[in-house]
């Protein structure tokens, strides 16, 4: 019996769809107050004075709270918990409120008074990588690597000690043979400036969290947080308790996709100890897109210079991130995508991590890929467009195989680019002619995942039952595919296997829900755990049946001795035997660890097709398809939607998402109407192919899924848009009245 690739709903699925999940927003604790944050309006500005004292009488309020109040914590200035005598972009948190009820916490907080002294603020990242440019950040920080790292991404470029110009604070350069003569010498080239707007994650549930200090010094926080051991080890530092002291509860997270690992943690467990009561905070959806760190925009000039029969020769790239009030980490990343996806001699990219005005960016799905992909895959376009070779087949010309160089002078292992690029190949909305109006564009993106070490443990429950309990929280539907594992390694059906995330306190050591590393990370400790399990199960099975440990075998709720099906105990037995009073066994506890020694890059191609109004300039998307290397598919359907969600996240950055900075800093897209979330109608039916290349360190062979699907949708649209219209599109998102006055003008 195997329960690998059979579809299986999702465990938790069902309480969300009927509402009945409780979320971080929904708990309530005996004597809970609340907090309401004062956000700084102007993008920079020195605090001359905070006057807080209509609001301190104001009803029902217990304390008001400003950055002078709280103690010294170790962070980057704009990442103070509450602003200490400067503001760097609009939306800072300058004060706190604490108040009986949260309508009492946001009456007082509309009576605090910020006597601001305004500074000039930088908010285009061209304009602040000018000399003269005031600065952003105090002192130019270094890139934080950490950041990167923890969110699966290779980290091989550090700032280098150049010259940089102002706001810059790290530049990441990949140099390989001469681009420059290359250049000149191909038969080919094509050049071209891409533009991302930056994007939020948009999750549907808001940062929220609850803090509670407790009687030993110590604190308890519930969280939606997709990483409660990074959250109990940066509160216990805020604090100054060892971490034993700090129990964090992960919470269902109602989206995470990076933005949710910490946010408001620490600065609500500082209050929390100042008032000595339990406090919530739950940010607003305005607030959640002032505060709340996104995606930056990025802004890319790419050249590709090839030979005639399409085999590269040369890319050269200068690009910048933008990356508000924060030192950024995103460079490195997309240089090793660009110089990295296709095997091309010479090379010469250099990004620039750039400081603005504007609220601090965080890690989304694929920090670094989508933007990079954006403008190498649109280029890959244009040169298959220029030479009239199958933007397929160019893509295989140059693809990158097993045993091929990565950057950083190491080999590729098997990964399935060529498969992927092949399944496309054949796909019907690939094959099928397009009329006049029609375009159909490929794209190719990838990931190369996070590994952290992990454990499980695993116990058998008196009804017979599997606990399985790890740290890692699911934010993905991997907790069914991990109870999969556990089934499939102790031999027992699905549905007697449940999955608990402990609190920080009980729970084995898990990483962090990201990176795409979840099922590759923890799968293995929960495979170790379960079969440990069954191990210690058949250890008392043997002694009660007297048979050898290898001749028995689990059925149905037994140990049975293999090929005597009349001598068996039943499960529940067994598990009474080691727990009831005066038991002769010992109980069933095992426990699994796992550390993935390498990663398994995962690479996908997108089909896009287009139907497009000659006219109007408005366009549709009439057909779309994944086609992902998985490994593996552990729990199919599930990764499926995963990729469904993915793919919209992706296109969304096409559709119409951005965060619109006008030339004050103000963001002017902080809710939903403005905000534009591609809409159901914008997106067709999404044909999901998985490929399955399995790796040789993953559990069972799998790889990472959350990340690549939401690489490749702009790429993929904009070249079936160029390839419908003959406009091509390099900014993003697309902006659909430049697109019908093109039309008109054709
Ligand atoms: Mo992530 S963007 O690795 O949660």
């Amino acid at each position: 019996m195997s329960v690998i690739g059979q579809g299986t709903r999702r465990l938790e699925g069902r309480e969300k769809v009927a509402g009945t999940t409780r979320f971080t927003a929904d708990l309530e604790l005996a004597g809970l107050l609340h907090v309401q944050l004062v956000l700084s309006h102007l993008p920079s500005a020195r605090i001359r004075a905070i006057d807080t004292a209509e609001a301190r009488s104001a009803p029902g309020v217990v304390s008001v709270v400003t950055g002078a109040d709280l103690p010294t914590v170790s962070a980057s200035s704009p990442d103070k918990p509450l602003a200490v005598g400067r503001v760097f972009y609009a939306g800072q948190p300058v004060a706190a409120v604490i108040a009986d009820t949260e309508a009492a916490a946001w009456d007082a907080a509309a009576l605090i008074e910020v006597d601001y002294e305004p500074l000039p603020a930088t908010i285009d990242p061209e304009a602040a990588m000018r000399e003269g440019a005031p600065p952003v950040l105090d002192v130019a920080e270094a890139a934080d690597s950490d950041d990167a790292s923890m969110h699966g991404a290779g980290t091989d470029s550090e700032a280098t000690p150049v010259r940089r110009p102002p706001n810059v604070s790290a530049v990441a350069t990949q140099k390989r043979g001469d681009a420059e003569a290359a250049l000149k010498s191909a038969d080919v080239v094509v050049k071209g400036t891409y533009r991302l707007a930056g994007v939020h994650h948009a999750a549907m549930e808001p940062h929220v969290a609850m803090a509670r200090p407790e009687p030993n010094g110590g604190m308890t926080v519930w969280a939606p947080t997709q990483g409660p051991f990074y959250v109990r080890d940066e509160v216990a530092k805020v604090l100054g308790v060892p971490p034993y002291k700090v129990r964090v509860v992960p919470m269902p997270v109602g989206g995470g996709f990076g933005g949710k690992v910490t946010l408001l943690e620490t600065l609500l467990t500082l209050l929390a100890r100042r008032a000595g009561r339990p406090l919530r905070l739950a940010l607003t959806r305005q607030q959640e897109f002032l505060v709340a760190r996104s995606a930056p925009a990025a802004s890319f000039d790419l050249e590709l210079g090839a030979k005639r029969d399409g085999s590269l020769v040369a890319i050269r790239a200068r690009y910048h991130y933008d990356n508000g009030a924060s030192s950024g980490w995103h460079a490195g990343i997309t240089s090793s995508f660009l110089a990295g996806t296709y095997q091309c001699p010479n090379f010469d990219i250099t990004g620039f991590e750039v400081s603005t005005n504007k609220t601090p960016v965080e890690a989304y799905r694929a920090p670094g890929a989508p933007q990079a992909y954006f403008a190498l895959e649109s280029a890959m376009d244009e040169l298959a467009l220029k030479l009239e070779i199958d933007p397929i087949e160019l893509r295989l010309r140059n693809a990158t195989r097993e045993g091929d160089p990565t950057v950083d002078g190491a080999t590729w292992p098997k990964i399935a680019m060529i498969e992927c690029l092949e399944e496309a190949q054949r796909h019907p909305l690939y094959t099928a002619p397009c009329s006049a109006s029609e375009g159909v564009g490929i794209a190719l993106g990838s990931w190369g995942g996070a590994r952290t070490p992990a454990a499980a443990g695993c116990r058998v429950e008196p009804d017979g039952t599997l606990s399985i309990l790890i740290g890692t929280v699911d934010v993905s539907g991997a907790s069914t595919g991990l109870a999969m594992i556990a089934a499939e390694a102790f031999g027992i059906s699905m549905d007697k296997v449940r999955i608990e995330t402990g609190d920080t306190g009980v729970a084995p050591f898990g990483p962090l829900a990201a990176g795409s590393q979840v099922t590759y990370s923890v799968g293995g400790a929960v495979y170790e755990a379960a079969l440990e399990a069954k191990r210690q199960l058949l250890e008392i099975a043997t002694e009660e049946l007297e048979a050898a440990p290898e001749d028995l075998e689990i059925t149905d709720g037994r140990v049975a001795v293999r090929g005597v099906p009349e001598r068996f105990v039943e499960i529940t037995r067994l598990v009474a035997m080691s727990t009831e009073f005066m038991g002769r066994h010992r109980p069933i506890q095992a426990t699994g660890r796992s550390a993935v020694q390498s990663a398994s890059p995962m690479f996908t191609v997108h089909i896009a097709r287009v139907r497009t109004d000659p006219e109007t300039g408005g366009f549709q998307l009439t057909g779309y398809a994944a086609i992902q290397d998985v490994g593996r598919a552990i729990n199919p359907p599930e990764i499926k939607g995963q990729i469904h969600g993915g793919v919209a996240q992706g296109l969304g950055r096409a559709l119409g998402e951005q965060l619109a900075y006008d030339g004050d800093g103000q963001l002017r897209t902080a809710s939903f109407l403005d905000y534009e979330l591609p809409s159901a109608d914008q997106l067709p039916d999404i044909d999901v192919r998985l490929i399955e290349v399995p790796s040789p360190v993953g559990p069972l062979g799998a790889k990472g899924v959350g990340e690549p699907p939401a690489v490749p949708g702009p790429a993929a649209i904009c070249n079936a848009l160029a390839r419908a219209t003959g406009t091509r599109v390099r900014d993003l998102p697309i902006d659909r009245s430049a697109l019908a006055r093109r039309a008109q003008t054709i």
